[in-house]
């Protein structure tokens, strides 16, 4: 079997054969992989039955696994998963759907507006694995949208205005904005606001995207307003059909997605029947913008 990777866009997601990822990879596999996510941002893998130990190993071939803390309202002691997989699943411990009005669940349709995996985090993501258990009946399909595409087609006024912008992003932003609001102070405390640069370059392709987020609730230095008026035509300009890939899910797809380069969302799905998705993230190294003083 030897990797090989067919384009599904003309910007970017790649589709990969050729690997078996439940078991340890060689060297030139690994490279082979990044190469791809370098190229493409986004990476599709068909048949690869992973369960959650295997899924992790697999994520530590490109750095630290992040520490999930903070990014959601989930309770001590509510986790379903070990520790060092997100639940993005609607199931609560007992895997079946969380109630309509259940907190998590309202929490987490968050996950229908654009966004880029913890770029509310000071250090925020550099890979998101999300492996596919049980596909929803209906809906679910994930789409990403290419934001290196999305710089590259902005008129050189809008470059140069972007250039050196700071953003502010956090969850209460991107929840607030759905109408979920209440918040306890621990939670305040863990959402608290971290400034992320509105352009960054990838370290190894030099290719500069937007970094655009729901997670965004102003620029610093603008009138809230006028910056959220500013991100909104951005965030129209980046998601136009020719810069979006939708992925429809199948069960055992496992999906690479480069957060610096790339944002996604979940399409609407009946989740009154289970949806069994699994989330590794691949720690970031470094901080966009310089943070405040705590
Ligand atoms: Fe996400």
């Amino acid at each position: 079997m030897t990797l090989s990777i067919q384009p599904l866009h003309p910007e970017f997601v790649g589709e990969v054969e050729g690997v078996d990822l439940t078991r340890p990879l060689d060297a030139a596999e690994v490279a082979a992989i990044e190469a791809g996510m370098d190229r493409y941002a986004v990476l599709v893998f068909h048949n690869q039955r992973l369960d959650d130990a295997q899924q992790m190993a697999f994520t530590r071939n490109f750095g630290e696994i992040e520490n999930a803390r903070g990014g959601n309202v989930t309770k001590p002691g509510e986790h379903r998963l070990p520790q060092g997989m997100n639940d993005v699943s609607n199931l609560g411990q007992d895997n079946q759907p969380l109630a309509r009005d259940d907190r998590r669940r309202l929490f987490n349709l968050g996950n229908q507006l654009w966004h880029s995996d913890s770029s509310f985090r000071a250090i925020p993501a550099k890979y998101s694995l999300l492996s596919c258990r049980l596909p929803a009946t209906s809906g679910g399909n994930t789409e990403f949208a290419d934001m290196r595409a999305a710089y590259d087609a902005l008129d050189p006024a809008t470059k140069a205005e972007v250039a050196e912008l700071i953003c502010e992003h956090s969850l209460m932003y991107s929840r607030g904005s759905l109408g979920f609001t209440e918040l306890t102070e621990e939670e305040k405390a863990a959402f608290r606001p971290v400034r992320q640069s509105l352009v960054r370059t990838h370290p190894v392709s030099g290719r500069v995207s937007l970094y655009l987020a729901s997670h965004i609730g102003t620029i610093v230095g603008w009138p809230r307003p006028e910056a959220m008026a500013f991100i909104r035509d951005l965030t129209e300009h980046a998601t136009q059909p020719g810069f979006v890939h939708a992925h429809r899910w199948r069960q055992w797809d496992l999906v690479i997605w480069d957060n610096r380069q790339t944002m996604h969302r979940v399409r609407r799905f009946d989740d009154r029947q289970p949806r069994d998705m699994r989330r590794t993230t691949v720690a970031g190294t470094a901080p966009t913008a310089e943070q405040i003083a705590a």
